[in-house]
């Protein structure tokens, strides 16, 4: 099995630094590349394209230099990586991407920044395990 490409679901949660971490690993190990993508969803119900850059521009600032501090220490590791801020659904954009650039695996979280507590593992990584053709590896917390 090939395992060239890895794509990472990361929203900044203790949960997804987790599923980084074990994608890091494995491409340490299988000399794969790792992408870190990260959804912005957008409003449902914006009353103007302002309100819509706004929430775009707030999101990259809080996102940017999480992705820098992910490429840097990466780089001094050796391993190939990349990141990529994407705006739409979460669970579409991260299913799409994987399968239309020909990725080998998904790792996501069980858990994200939002959720209920009570639920065992979040929706956009249920919906990603029920629909993604392409492999799903789910770390859990
Ligand atoms: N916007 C996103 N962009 C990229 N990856 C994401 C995004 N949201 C979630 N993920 C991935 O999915 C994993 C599970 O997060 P999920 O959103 O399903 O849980 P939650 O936030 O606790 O619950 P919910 O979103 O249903 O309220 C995260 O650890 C992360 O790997
Ligand atoms: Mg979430």
């Amino acid at each position: 099995m090939e395992m060239n490409k890895i794509l990472v679901g990361f929203d900044g949660s203790p949960s997804s630094k987790k599923a980084l971490e074990h994608a890091k690993s494995l491409s340490a190990k299988l000399n794969s590349s790792v992408t870190v993508l990260t959804v912005v969803r957008l409003p449902d119900f914006s009353s103007s394209m302002d309100e819509v850059s706004e929430v775009m521009d707030e999101a990259e600032k809080r996102i940017v230099p999480m992705h820098k501090e992910i490429a840097e220490s990466a780089q001094k590791e050796g391993i190939k990586l990349q990141t990529l801020i994407i705006h739409g659904h979460p669970v579409e954009k991260i299913i799409d991407y994987a399968q239309e650039n020909g990725f080998d695996l998904i790792v996501i979280g069980t858990r994200g920044v939002g959720g209920f507590k009570k639920l065992v593992i979040g929706s956009v990584a249920q919906k990603v395990v029920s629909y993604s053709k392409v492999p799903v590896m789910v770390v859990k917390e």
